[in-house]
């Protein structure tokens, strides 16, 4: 046994799903059953620090500030232990991990918290994994994860196995100047998270004519965003954003993500359009509400959805960089 006694730190950012991720091949290691599609969220960020050697019998887990038990932990277990098996140590580790944004509302902080994770105790056990090792690494905890580790738009190639499953950047941050304004109107925890939502996706008879035309949907939006056709974007992403919450909807239990101010905001900003303003909306598994536009429109409509009832703040973010070591 190696005992190490060595600490990293790293930060990540979410990511918003043009295309989504919703059900699995594989549960276990979170194969997908499509590709799909998403743009990191610059200045939302997961910073997580992972030192190994710690005199405990178990890992430790202190999120923003709060010591975590049960599943939460053993999730973080879990993906340190094949940190451990692939670094040949045993240390137990302590995981300290802040984020900026609400977590567990639809603004994927499983997805920051994983890749950030996985780096960082990659770094920390004396490991230099590459991007595409990185990313299925962060996938094995929380599959849309793997999107956060590569830079900008980016997407997830579903494949078969664990070597063939990871997320690859199609454009750089800067290729794109696109605004999600994110309007938020519970920052409360969501009752079902989406590893149980993945697991009774099936359930639905809508899921398999969601899959079945995801390969269309997926060349449709990759086009849009590789020639910045923002009309052809903003149909596909509200297209694809709403055919998943009809799977989720309609699986068994059914899924309800939206409220009241979310239906709200989805038909405002589809008013906005026809007047013609550039804006488009992608929802997740929460009840907030993520408005894509062009930057030159996003102090409109940030101004625009503050005025919405139950809208209780928006958060803005530009295409985000990939998930990098901090100094410590
Ligand atoms: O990575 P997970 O298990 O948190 O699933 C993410 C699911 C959605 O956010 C709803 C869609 C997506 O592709 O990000």
């Amino acid at each position: 046994m190696v005992m190490t006694n060595n600490s990293a730190s790293a930060i990540s950012h979410p990511n918003i799903a043009f295309i989504k991720y919703w059900g699995n091949k594989n549960e276990k290691i979170r194969i997908p059953k499509n590709n799909s599609i998403s743009m990191n969220l610059d200045g939302l960020e997961t910073r997580t620090r992972v030192t190994f050697g710690i005199d405990n019998e178990a890992d430790q887990l202190v999120l923003n500030g709060e010591e975590i038990d049960g599943e939460g932990r053993e999730r973080v277990s879990r993906l340190l232990d094949q940190v451990r098996i692939t670094a040949g140590i045993s240390d137990k580790a302590k995981v300290e991990s802040t984020n900026n944004f609400p977590t567990g509302s639809g603004i994927a902080s499983s997805a920051s918290a994983f890749a950030a994770l996985s780096l960082a105790a990659s770094a920390a056990a004396g490991l230099s994994p590459n991007i595409k090792e990185l990313s299925k690494l962060a996938r094995t905890g929380s599959g849309s994860a793997c999107r956060s580790v590569p830079a900008g738009f980016v997407e997830w190639f579903a494949g078969q196995t664990h070597e063939d499953s990871f997320a690859a950047s199609i454009a750089p941050a800067d290729h794109w100047d696109l605004v999600d304004c994110i309007a938020v109107v519970s920052q409360e925890h969501k009752a079902t998270g989406s590893t149980g939502g993945h697991a009774i996706a099936g359930t639905s008879p809508l899921q398999e004519g969601r899959v079945a035309d995801a390969q269309r949907r997926l060349d449709l939006c990759r086009e849009a965003i590789l020639s910045k056709d923002f009309k052809a974007f903003a149909e596909i992403t509200e297209l694809d954003s709403t055919m998943m919450h009809a799977v989720m909807m309609t699986s068994t239990p059914s899924l309800y993500y939206w409220q009241a101010e979310t239906l709200r905001i989805m038909q405002a900003v589809q008013n906005w359009r026809m007047d013609g303003l550039q804006a488009c909306f992608t929802i997740d598994a929460g009840p907030n509400v993520h408005v894509i536009c062009p930057a030159e429109h996003s102090a409109q409509v940030a101004e625009l959805l503050t005025k919405l009832p139950g809208v209780q703040k928006v958060l803005s973010a530009k295409p985000g960089g990939p998930t990098k070591l901090i100094p410590e």
